[in-house]
């Protein structure tokens, strides 16, 4: 298999369907097929939703399967479809927190061929970053496909060290929900100062986007660009002491990773 046609989305709550959202442009792909319990039918050309994986016809045999169900529930659906498509050879790409390639040859049989991800939620406007991870025996094909489809929904990155699979959870699978966290705050605090709701959140939300654009052109370190803000005896420089007493901002910025990181692995 070169190029998939079909797709078997299994699990379409936040994550899955950010990713459907995007792949269902897709030229190449002929046929979704969505499992999910709690899904609400929809009528969109080549999609198809079930309940459970009994209603797909005895026929089909998907390209690639996407398992994107809670980690803690892969365990107890895994040995269905290992049973279903023991006839033929898709390509797993599961993007559960903490679950172990070791995890997958021991549900799935030692010859399927899986791929590890770890998207994020910014896939659903094609700016998420997604590091993939797979057995050194996978094929280089199995790799484009995994590598084309998420390139899709934002960048691409392979890790080769498996372990280090629970500290890109902790910052970038996990990481929208920090920065979205800071602008929350940001508002709040706009709003605490005197602004109305909308101006306060229009201006966070610029100087965030700003401040992303500016660091990603700019050669300066971020140290230097936060310097560049801060005029000595300034507003910024009150501010940046209030954040950055004791090393504070960072200290919990470390702490809050760390804890992500240790529950990745704990769900493995
Ligand atoms: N959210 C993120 O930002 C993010 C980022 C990276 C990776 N992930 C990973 O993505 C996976 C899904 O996370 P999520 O945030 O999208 O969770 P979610 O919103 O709870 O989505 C999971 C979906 O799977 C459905 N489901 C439950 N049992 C099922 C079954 N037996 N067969 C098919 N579907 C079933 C759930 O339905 P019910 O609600 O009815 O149970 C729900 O709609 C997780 O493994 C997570 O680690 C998430």
């Amino acid at each position: 298999m070169t190029t998939p046609h079909s797709l078997l989305l299994v699990g379409c709550g936040k994550m899955g369907s950010a990713l459907l959202e995007r792949w269902k442009h897709s030229q190449a792909m002929q046929r979704f097929d969505i499992i999910d319990p709690s899904h609400i039918q929809k009528n969109e050309p080549n999609i198809f939703w079930h309940k459970n994986s009994e209603t797909l016809a005895a026929n089909y045999a998907p390209d690639v399967i996407i398992l994107a169900v809670k980690p803690q529930q892969l365990e107890s659906i895994l040995p269905a479809y290992k049973l279903r498509f023991a006839g033929s050879t898709p390509l797993y790409i599961s993007i559960a927190a903490g679950k172990t390639l070791g995890f997958y040859s021991h549900h799935l049989g030692e010859h399927v061929h899986v791929v590890r991800a770890m998207p994020n939620t910014p896939a659903l406007v094609g700016q998420g970053i997604t590091v993939l991870c797979a057995a050194p025996t996978l094929p280089a094909s199995a790799k484009k496909i995994a590598g084309d489809l998420l390139k899709a929904v934002g960048s691409v990155e392979w890790l080769e060290d498996e372990l280090l699979m629970d500290a890109v959870t902790s910052i970038s699978g996990c990481g929208p929900a920090y920065v979205f966290l800071f602008i929350e705050g940001l508002i709040k605090a706009g709003m605490a100062a005197g602004l109305d709701e909308h101006l306060a959140k229009s201006l966070a939300l610029q100087t965030v986007s700003g401040s992303l654009e500016l660091a990603k052109h700019s050669p300066k370190s971020m140290e230097q660009l936060r310097i560049d803000v801060a005029s000595p005896g300034g507003a910024t420089e009150a501010a940046l002491g209030v954040f950055m007493q004791e090393n504070r901002l960072h200290q919990v910025i470390k702490e809050a990773v760390l804890a992500a990181k240790k529950r990745s692995k704990e769900l493995s």
